[in-house]
């Protein structure tokens, strides 16, 4: 069979880059233990995601424990007050399938997966009402996925 001179080296090049990006996809899931999301990252020592109630919990001063549950397609709780200042450890899972968190305006973009817990910290010195957006499409219900924050 004849193969055109062209036609081989594109394929050599094609292979080589082949080869090298599993190398690549290798040695970063072996040498530094990068890899998807699974089971085992959802469990820390302190608390199982599972039995943790949504609800505000105040651990400090002016430091609150946030622990949303988003489910379609609600987040809870929907209504969060908080002082000025707020210092916020949000502790994010869903109960049923992939939301997005997002608060315009401030540097909160995250994800709510189930079986999982999110946690991120964010300090509301601004006082105001900032949107909770799911912006991960979830069904039709998507668009009415808010949540409200206020900072008082
Ligand atoms: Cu929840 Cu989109």
């Amino acid at each position: 069979m004849h193969v055109d001179r062209y036609e081989k080296l594109w394929m050599a090049i094609s292979i080589t880059f082949l080869v090298m990006l599993m190398l690549i996809i290798g040695y970063t899931a072996y040498a530094h233990g990068v890899h998807v999301p699974h089971e085992s990252a959802a469990h820390t020592p302190e608390s199982e995601p599972t039995e943790r109630e949504p609800g505000v919990y105040q651990i400090g001063d002016n430091e609150y424990e946030v622990v949303i549950h988003a489910k379609v397609w609600s987040f809870t709780p929907g209504e969060i007050k908080i002082p000025q200042g707020a210092k916020v450890h949000f502790i994010l899972t869903s109960e049923d399938i992939i939301h997005g968190f997002y608060i315009p305006g401030t540097t909160v973009n995250s994800m709510a997966v189930p079986g999982q817990e999110t946690r991120f910290t964010y300090e509301f010195n601004k006082p105001g009402e900032y949107l909770i957006l799911c912006h991960e499409y979830c069904g039709t219900g998507h668009h009415m996925m808010v949540g409200k924050i206020i900072v008082e």
